[in-house]
């Protein structure tokens, strides 16, 4: 049969939320790129298809970072003792204007793509800088990789340095359609997604042309909303007539819309807002690394999954210090217990179960079909070795995974398919 294999291996994928399926010494078929299904015994019309046994390994689903930036990647681990808005100008923007450089570009993206490969991650959404050439050099380097991303040309046309901020609206949306025809032409598994880069650096203008384009191209977006609370009284003052940040988003026709929205964050959305995002279908990214790291707060996670709102995780690298998954994931479930802790118990904390959903399926969501062994599903898969985690041990299959959640990373990640193409 062709384009069909199985793996054979401990099979581990979340159902729901709160059901994680196990499946030891089970088969995990791909048929075209596609999952098949898991099955205990090959059924008749595999029998003859190639099988790959992993022995005791753990094999789940592709993970989804549905918030990164490439640019940062370079800036991992620096200068967490600021806060958001002083780390973006004494830092972050200064990193991100060095992309203007193409010799600089080539290299850095290089090594990002090389990394990101490593990691349990096969699907993400990336904010580059406004450089287009280093932009379509990412997404030739993503797309070689075999990963399936979103890539965003990042529109920033006021309070950022010069050589960061594209010199007017009309510029920037000029410059914007054209990387867009560009990258549609050339890229398959890389595609183009809008990222104003949160409201303080657009003007009115370039929302609006945004908006515009959204409609033309039917193209997603991306950004950022409610994270910490100096940038929502920063865009209470630059956008006087809106009542709150994400009516800056609906105002131009960013928020909702034929093609979904990410918004990175949403720590401190009122009831209001919740309710109109959650009505609008974004989804929402949790960064918790990122959170911590520059003292943002704790997203209410348990409330947005009692809520059903759509839900994944970002690593927002270089907010958040590790393109790991696996760590943002078991860090999802720390900042919730402080929470937890802090609100006198208000408020209950999210499982390493939920976690998991978070990193897969609930992010996977945004591609489609993604983040499990589900029929019809992409097969994404990764294949971790966990001989490391347990030396000499005895343990179940979920302390195993306990293991793999709070300890593992790129050391565990033994070979990665995305959509039924291996990887690594
Ligand atoms: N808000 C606007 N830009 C950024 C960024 O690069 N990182 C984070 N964490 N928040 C932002
Ligand atoms: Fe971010």
């Amino acid at each position: 049969m062709e384009n069909c294999f199985a793996l054979k291996g401990n099979i581990i994928w979340s159902r729901t939320p709160q059901a994680l399926v196990f499946a030891p010494q089970h088969y995990a078929v791909c048929e075209n790129g596609a999952c098949a299904g898991v099955f205990a015994q090959l059924p008749e019309r595999f029998a003859s298809v190639r099988v790959e046994d992993l022995g005791q390994r753990l094999i789940l689903p592709g993970f989804v970072d549905l918030h990164l930036h490439a640019p940062q990647y370079r800036n991992a681990a620096l200068g967490y003792d600021m806060e958001l808005l002083e780390w973006l100008d004494a830092l972050t923007f200064h990193e991100e204007a060095r992309y203007g450089e193409e010799a600089y570009a080539r290299s850095a993206y290089h090594a990002f793509t090389q990394a990101l490969l490593c990691t349990p991650t096969t699907r993400a959404c990336v904010f580059a800088t406004a450089h287009t050439r280093a932009t379509l050099l990412l997404m030739e380097m993503l797309e070689q990789s075999g990963l399936e991303t979103y890539v965003g040309r990042v529109n920033m046309d006021r309070n950022a340095p010069p050589e960061l901020a594209e010199k007017d609206a009309a510029w920037a949306l000029e410059q914007t359609e054209d990387w867009i025809e560009r990258s549609l032409a050339r890229f398959h598994r890389t595609k183009p997604i809008l990222t104003p880069r949160f409201a303080p650096s657009c003007t009115p203008e370039l929302l609006a042309g945004l908006g515009a384009l959204r409609k033309r191209y039917q193209l997603p977006v991306q950004s950022h909303l409610c994270e910490t609370i100096p940038e929502i009284e920063w865009v209470r003052s630059l956008f006087p007539d809106c009542a709150d940040y994400a009516s800056v988003y609906e105002r131009f026709g960013l928020l909702s819309g034929d093609t979904p929205t990410i918004m990175a964050h949403c720590v401190y959305l009122s009831d209001c807002e919740r309710q109109r995002v959650k009505n609008a279908g974004v989804f929402i990214a949790h960064c918790p690394s990122s959170n911590t790291n520059v003292s943002s707060g704790v997203a209410p996670v348990r409330s947005f999954l009692d809520d059903g709102m759509r839900l994944g995780l970002g690593t927002d690298v270089a907010g958040g210090e590790a393109l790991n998954l696996l760590r943002e994931a078991s860090h999802a479930v720390s900042v919730s217990k402080l929470r937890r802790v802090l609100l006198g118990g208000k408020e209950g904390a999210v499982s390493m179960d939920e976690a998991l959903y978070l990193a897969t399926r609930g992010g996977g969501a945004f591609f489609g079909s993604a983040g499990a062994f589900e029929p019809g599903f992409v097969f994404d898969a990764v294949v971790f070795d966990d001989e490391r985690l347990r030396p000499a041990q005895e343990l179940t299959l979920r302390q195993r995974l306990e293991k793999l959640f709070y300890l593992g990373d790129e050391r565990e990640v033994q070979a990665k398919y995305v959509g039924g193409r291996r990887v690594l």
